[in-house]
């Protein structure tokens, strides 16, 4: 019976969270674990395909308590008691092989900024959603492309920016770069604007960095 509890906790994965360890983003970890809350949870991929990460990212919402979690193929929200009270599926097909992984995952201004690896325009699937936190759901539009494909490594800050000369918040995602076909459409650096309403995560000119093959380093 313990060999067979062992063996589908190796078999299934579980996301753990430990409140402490995330309130430590602020706060001094004191303590020990066991006297901590953890929260488990199955991610169900069913998938043949080799998954390299199963949780990606976290974000806590300060006022409330709320965690959002950004794994394959789902993003989850938890309350503050690490209880799971909602999830959606980003898995951009049905196929086994469908693996989408979060790519970045930012809170601002009461949205839930969400990007995946993949995207499918012909079922106007987009890479990037702009979600309402309550529900999770997506605003549904197109906008282009700022993450990398795959496990390929993307990294975002949210920070201060100018548009037309005004102090603007911006969210900066920097992917690693890869000559593959249709790879080049992703710049390897962009920003774009976080201004709540129609403009949100749009992008001026300039705020794209075309850098091409030969000064950007292959990673
Ligand atoms: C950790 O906390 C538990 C529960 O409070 C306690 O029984 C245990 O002795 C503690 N362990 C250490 C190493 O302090
Ligand atoms: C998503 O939420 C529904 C409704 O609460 C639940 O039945 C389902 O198991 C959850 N899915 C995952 C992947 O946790």
């Amino acid at each position: 019976m313990e060999a067979r509890a062992r063996c589908k906790m190796f078999s299934t994965f579980q996301l753990l969270l430990v409140e402490s360890f995330i309130l430590g983003v602020f706060t001094q970890l004191t303590g020990n674990i066991s006297e901590h809350k953890i929260a488990s949870f199955d991610n169900p991929i069913k998938s043949s395909a080799t998954v390299i990460t199963r949780l990606d990212h976290f974000v806590v919402q300060q006022d409330t308590g709320e965690v959002y979690v950004g794994a394959v193929n789902y993003l989850y929200k938890l309350d503050k008691d690490l209880k799971q009270v909602d999830n959606i599926s980003t898995a951009t097909c049905y196929e086994e092989t469908c693996l989408n992984y979060n790519k970045v995952l930012v809170l601002h201004d009461g949205r839930l900024i969400t990007c995946g690896s993949e995207f499918k325009v012909s079922a106007g699937i987009d890479q990037c959603q702009s979600r309402r936190p309550r529900d999770l759901v997506g605003d549904g539009n197109q906008r282009n492309q700022v993450v990398s494909y795959g496990t390929r490594s993307t990294a975002s800050i949210v920070a201060p920016g100018k548009y037309n000369g005004n102090p603007s918040t911006q969210l900066y995602v920097a992917t690693s770069y890869s000559p593959q076909a249709d790879y080049e459409r992703v710049p390897p650096i962009t920003r774009r604007l976080l201004v709540t309403g129609g403009g949100f995560m749009f992008a001026g000119g300039e705020d794209t960095t075309e850098l091409g093959p030969y000064n950007v380093p292959h990673l």
